[in-house]
């Protein structure tokens, strides 16, 4: 078998609309208040997209914004993956239409759905091919327009999220020269629809009179045990890292941004101090695919990533389902 090839990253990239909704804007819309979500969740503020933006409009300033940190031209990429549960459409993908405006020519394209841990599963494949030569330069991008899909008359839920995307391309290590490939997990524990889910609008619940009258389009949550599987999982993934590579070895935790008190616990259970996290939950909130690579710019920017160190991304949500990526910078 021929040798793998080193994968690293080329370039990482973010775009959020411009309208934030606070959580005083919150409490003209549902009954609750600022002290309540800031005390339960970390979230200040999430932003918006404007009427005009659908998910792809959000991917492709992301993937954009990558291809200049890669310096890299959109006719280098080879593939274009994109991480989503609000798509522009349930089909064609995303990503067909993201690779197309990117002016990405010569690659194929196709979308992952698997919720809040979309970006770290797609990054893996993208890793995958690079790492087996059949593709050179992959972009990976986790994008969502969540409030298309929030009950604004639902508390449980609608104060919870926002909309974003972020984009990182996977090129050979030579070429990207950071951000090494170390490997990833992808679990799940399937059965769970009850916990977290969008139920209408697929073959179980198509839409119709009724789907509408009864707001299945419209995501469910039962937050409690959400909150309990996040902390489990979270902690889990993290522990086994540390035993493996050695608690002085991580130099950054770049973890779904779900709820700064979940991400509390887990680094708790785990022994570890909270400033080894990155956090931008306060001013995003919970944007699913597009968290994780959000703050991964985020924290490149802030001058999280030392050198020689490990850069941690957990990721867990609906499935429910969950998995990490581990990088050396
Ligand atoms: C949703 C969540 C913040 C609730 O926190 P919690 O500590 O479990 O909630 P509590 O038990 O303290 O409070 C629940 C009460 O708050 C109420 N409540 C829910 N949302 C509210 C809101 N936005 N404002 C005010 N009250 C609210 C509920 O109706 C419930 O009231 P009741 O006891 O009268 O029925 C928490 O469970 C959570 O974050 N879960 C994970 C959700 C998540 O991140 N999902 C995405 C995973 S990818």
């Amino acid at each position: 078998m021929a040798s793998l090839i080193p994968v690293g990253i080329a370039g990482l990239g973010r775009y959020v609309p411009e309208r934030k909704l606070t959580n005083y804007d919150l409490e003209q819309i549902v009954d609750t208040s600022d002290e309540w979500i800031v005390q339960r969740t970390g979230i200040r503020e999430r932003r918006i997209a404007a009427p005009e933006e659908v998910t792809s409009t959000l991917a492709l300033a992301a993937a954009q914004a990558a291809l200049a940190d890669a310096n890299m031209a959109a006719d280098e990429i080879d593939l274009v993956l994109c991480a989503t549960v609000t798509g522009d459409q349930p089909f064609p993908a995303t990503a067909c239409r993201v690779g197309h405006d990117l002016g990405a020519t010569r690659a194929g394209g196709f979308d992952i759905a698997a919720a809040c841990s979309g970006f770290v599963f797609a990054s893996q494949i993208a890793a995958g091919f690079v790492q087996s030569g059949q593709f050179r330069n992959v972009m990976v991008i986790g994008a969502e327009v969540l409030s298309r899909i929030l009950d604004y008359e639902d508390r449980n839920t609608c104060v919870l999220f926002g909309d974003g995307a972020g984009a990182a391309i996977y090129t050979s290590l030579e070429r990207a020269g950071r951000g090494e490939y170390l490997g990833g997990s992808v679990s799940m524990e399937g059965g769970a629809e009850a916990i977290l889910a969008q139920p209408g609008g697929g073959s179980r619940h198509p839409a119709s009179k009724d789907s509408i009258e009864q707001r299945l389009h419209f995501m469910k949550m039962g937050g409690t045990r959400v909150f309990r599987f996040a902390v489990r999982v979270f902690a889990e993934l993290v522990q086994k890292v540390v035993d493996t590579y050695g608690r002085d070895q991580i130099g950054v935790i770049v973890p779904h941004q779900v709820n700064q008190r979940i991400i509390e616990a887990a680094m708790d259970q785990v022994g570890l101090p909270m400033d080894l996290a990155f956090i931008n939950i306060d001013r995003y909130g919970n944007t699913s695919a597009a968290s994780v690579p959000i703050a991964l710019r985020e924290a490149y920017d802030a001058g999280r990533m030392e050198k020689g160190k490990l850069v941690l991304m957990p990721a867990f949500g609906a499935g429910m389902a969950w998995g990490h990526v581990l990088l050396r910078w």
